[in-house]
């Protein structure tokens, strides 16, 4: 890939209950959901921002590292 999106930026899920959702959603000018991935309490998902990848959707309650900082569940 020309445009480097291959080499896009990592992030790192933990799931902190059960069931939680991560979804991926298309890139370019259709934005759909993909893939979605379930991640029990304590799993732990490493990803990657790809060719098909521009964004993602969580649901449930996670702690999330990017580059950008680290999310931690509201109280
Ligand atoms: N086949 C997808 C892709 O290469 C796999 C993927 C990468 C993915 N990052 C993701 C799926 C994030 C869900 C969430 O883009």
């Amino acid at each position: 890939m020309s445009d480097g999106v291959e080499q896009g930026d990592y992030f790192v899920i933990r799931a902190l209950e059960n069931g939680v959702q991560v979804i991926g959603m298309t890139r370019g000018t259709e934005t759909k959901f993909h893939h979605s991935e379930k991640l029990d309490k304590g799993e732990i998902m490493i990803a990657q921002f790809t060719e098909h990848t521009s964004a993602m959707k969580i649901r449930g309650k996670v702690e999330l590292y990017t580059k950008h900082g680290t999310i931690t569940p509201l109280e």
